[in-house]
């Protein structure tokens, strides 16, 4: 099977994942209206493409918060890798190793993060932090991060408590016996209920900065009021987002509230964006609109899923191409040459 495009991942992982991992990765919040948005909202943009601009000699390289990378996408903090690869984790971390590019390694990975850092020495993470009722387990995480080499610090803050996803509640889902959060290893004898914490307020930002010297980015952002608060409370970075429609359904899609968000920073944090990208045209989109960079949550697991590590490092490769021939096509020959001018919202 030729692999030309995310979309041959996603039917090759819908083919061949168990159902209910399956099923998992791709649930949406109630409808889906969401998930799907963030999809369709990137066939309304038109580009305005400019000609005759010497794109013989292209650089789509892109720093996140100073640490340079290959080009602006990332990968987003998903959970339980082990159930697209046997390597879970170790995998995806080698994968974005190899491609110069920034993994965002999620509370739920069902690798340690030291089996992480051990997997790609050097490599370019973030850690996502779901806050938890017991806060030392926390701040033990926050703090192991930070001493492992991790460079960046991820609140997510759209998930007080889990979205409803129907096929989850239906297939019954839950880790197979021989998977294990392996970081949380020991939190749940000392928390019975959900052990997320949904009383987390802008003013755990300070604790978090009490505990730690890493920048922290903020995660789940949809308006400018919150863009605000983000600003305000000092964080280095937002990450636009809605958890790929798998939490409030009928929000709206992230590239749509990109807009706001960006205009109310006025550039004084870095604005990134996840959920929707499948093409290097949607990076395009992203950052005429003001995204620094952005993670794709989905398409890495249909990357490990097809062959691990390689098999990502395949889903990056393809969005790279995309994206520089993309870029070239529209008249940019470097980053800084994009901007809002290169899109208009189409009237359908
Ligand atoms: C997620 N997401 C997520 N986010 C987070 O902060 N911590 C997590 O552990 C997870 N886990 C997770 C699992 C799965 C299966 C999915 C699909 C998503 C949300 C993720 O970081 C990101 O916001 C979306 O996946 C982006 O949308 P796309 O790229 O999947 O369309």
């Amino acid at each position: 099977m030729a692999m030309v495009c995310l979309s041959d991942f996603e039917a090759y992982a819908r083919k061949y994942l168990p159902k209910i991992a399956w099923d998992f990765f791709a649930a949406g919040a109630d409808d889906c209206s969401t998930r799907d948005e963030n999809i369709l909202a990137y066939k309304r943009i038109r580009f305005r493409p400019r000609m005759l601009r010497d794109v013989s000699m292209m650089d789509i390289r892109t720093k996140l918060l100073g640490t340079e990378i290959s080009f602006p996408v990332g990968i987003a903090p998903t959970g339980f890798h082990q159930l697209a690869w046997p390597d879970g984790e170790k995998s995806t971390a080698r994968a974005a190793k190899a491609m110069n590019t920034c993994y965002i390694a999620s509370t739920y990975s069902t690798c340690t993060l030291e089996e992480i850092s051990a997997a790609a020495p050097g490599g370019l993470r973030w850690f996502q932090l779901y806050i938890h009722r017991n806060r030392a387990v926390s701040q033990q995480l926050v703090q192991r991060a930070e001493a492992l080499g991790f460079q960046g610090l991820v609140l997510t803050a759209d998930l007080p408590y889990t979205g409803k996803r129907c096929d989850d509640v239906r297939n019954g889902f839950r880790l197979p016996p021989h998977m294990k959060l392996k970081n949380l290893e020991g939190a749940f004898e000392v928390c019975k209920r959900s052990l997320l914490d949904p009383s987390v307020t802008w003013n755990d930002i300070y604790w978090l900065r009490s505990l730690t010297h890493l920048p922290i980015i903020i995660k789940g952002i949809l308006t400018k009021e919150d863009a605000e608060l983000a600003v305000r409370h000092g964080v280095q970075g937002i990450i636009v987002s809605n958890h790929g429609g798998r939490q409030l359904d009928g929000g709206p899609a992230t590239i749509d509230a990109l807009v706001e968000v960006v205009e109310a920073v006025q550039g004084r944090v870095e604005v990134y964006l996840d959920g929707g990208i499948r093409k290097g045209s949607d990076v395009l989109k992203a950052l005429a609109l003001g995204a620094k960079c952005v993670f794709i949550g989905r398409p890495a697991l249909w990357g490990l899923a097809y062959k691990g590590e390689e098999g990502l490092q395949d889903v990056l490769r393809i969005l790279q191409d995309e994206f520089r021939l993309s870029m070239a096509l529209a008249g940019c020959a470097s980053i800084s040459e994009i901007g809002p001018h290169l899109v208009q919202f189409s009237k359908l």
